[in-house]
């Protein structure tokens, strides 16, 4: 595969020095950039500074001759492979939505017809003005991608979201739009758990989880990107169907195995979904009430099915892989190896969540399958979904009827 380059535009805001961190980190894993520094731009990094990092001639002027007679606007925009925006500012992006072409920024990126990723940077109140966020919603009907800013402290002593996201975030968001999209999965039916449970008690109340579903959805977004059909079942959350994806919406553990069961066969089941436990026994039909006897009631617990396990045993119509996941704050990969053979399943992606993993952007994983070991290194968070779903891929390549799996 021949080397990647990227086309980056360096817009004028504080965190235009990011930038720099950013070239050096693509440089190292092998990605090429062709910098445009537009003029707010040179007010924050110098051309000569992005020449240094990027061993390229930058590019600052729109009517410059020479630049013309050397690359035309035309060429440059399309001799990257991606355009990264990065800062992208409000007027850039501003002038991306509107087609303004008057200077070599907004001109490149007009007359692109390579993806764009753009990484926004701006104070908070700007971020969260309307025209911002229209501007935002008009650039992702275009078909731009553009990445979620960072929530924090910022240079103008304001805190909110608004900060460039961190350079290992923007470098596995390149890295991934610069994958080629092979669809190694068409053809395979995965099923995907996501999300808490809910169990009732009554009519208003019920025992759950903090689960985002993030994760499950995530991996569900992946697998369809690679071309497999899925369906997804969710618990309850606040997060849209990814694109393509089936999704069937559940409240408890047993809905969410009945809908798994329904779903089957499928080639990949992923249970990412985190399960209760227990459920009441008894779900009252009126609202429990408070009788002011001082007197609390016991609430009996029973123990809901272990879907991850239910599926694995199955003697019909077991999927060919089965993925669980754990958790562990520690013995990381001892839990892990224990779970695997205690679930039945073929791989268990195992989670390091001691330390600053539990809320940060970062994931420490573990992949355990029958032949061994596979650790990634950290990782942010979104990429695991498509690390995951790639390894899924290469995992049924070359193999038209099931496997070429560990088990053997
Ligand atoms: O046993 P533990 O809850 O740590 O196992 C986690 C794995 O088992 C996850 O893949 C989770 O989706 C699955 N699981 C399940 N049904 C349950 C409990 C866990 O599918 N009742």
């Amino acid at each position: 595969m021949s080397a990647k380059r990227i086309l980056l535009v360096i817009g004028g805001g504080i965190a235009a020095y990011k930038s720099l961190e950013l070239i050096r980190e693509l440089g190292r894993r092998g990605i090429g950039t062709r910098a445009i520094l537009t003029k707010a731009g040179t007010e924050f990094v110098t051309p000569l500074s992005v020449a240094a990092l990027s061993g390229e001639k930058v590019y600052t002027e729109l009517f410059s001759l020479t630049d013309e007679t050397e690359m035309g606007h035309i060429e440059l925009s399309r001799s990257a492979d991606l355009l990264v925006v990065c800062p992208a500012t409000a007027d850039l992006m501003a002038k991306a939505v509107h087609g303004h072409a008057n200077d070599l920024a907004s001109t490149a990126l007009l007359a692109t017809d390579k993806p764009v990723l753009m990484v926004p940077a701006m104070n908070v109140r700007m971020w969260q003005h309307a025209a911002t966020q229209r501007n935002i919603a008009q650039l992702r009907a275009d078909g731009v991608t553009v990445m979620e800013p960072d929530v924090g402290p910022m240079a103008c002593g304001e805190f909110g979201p608004g900060r460039l996201p961190e350079v290992s975030r923007i470098v596995a968001e390149i890295e991934a739009m610069l994958r080629p999209r092979s669809k190694r999965l068409t053809g395979r039916h995965a099923l995907i758990t996501a999300g808490p449970t809910r169990e009732p008690l009554d009519p208003v109340r019920y025992i759950s989880n903090h689960s985002s579903g993030k994760q499950g959805y995530g991996i569900a977004a992946a697998l369809a990107a690679e071309g497999a059909r899925v369906t997804l079942v969710s618990g309850p959350v606040s997060l849209p169907a990814p694109e393509g994806v089936d999704l069937i919406k559940v409240e408890t553990a047993r809905e969410m195995l009945k809908a798994c069961e329904e779903a089957l066969p499928v080639d990949i089941f992923v249970s990412v979904a985190a399960v209760a436990d227990w459920r009441p026994v008894k779900a009252a039909d009126k609202k429990l009430k408070l009788k002011g006897e001082g007197k609390t009631p016991t609430i009996e617990l029973a123990e809901n099915p272990d879907i991850l396990r239910t599926i694995s045993h199955k003697k019909k119509k077991r999927p060919a892989l089965v993925i669980g996941f754990a958790a562990e704050t520690h013995d990381v990969e001892r839990h892990a190896q224990e779970k695997l053979a205690r679930k039945g399943c073929d791989w268990i992606v195992a989670n390091d969540v001691s330390g600053d993993v539990m809320g940060g952007l970062e994931n420490e994983i573990a992949l355990i399958t029958r032949d061994g070991i596979d650790r990634w290194p950290r990782l942010p968070k979104d990429a695991v979904s498509t690390r995951l779903a790639e390894k899924i891929a290469e995992a049924f390549a070359g193999d038209e009827d099931g496997l070429s799996l560990a088990a053997e």
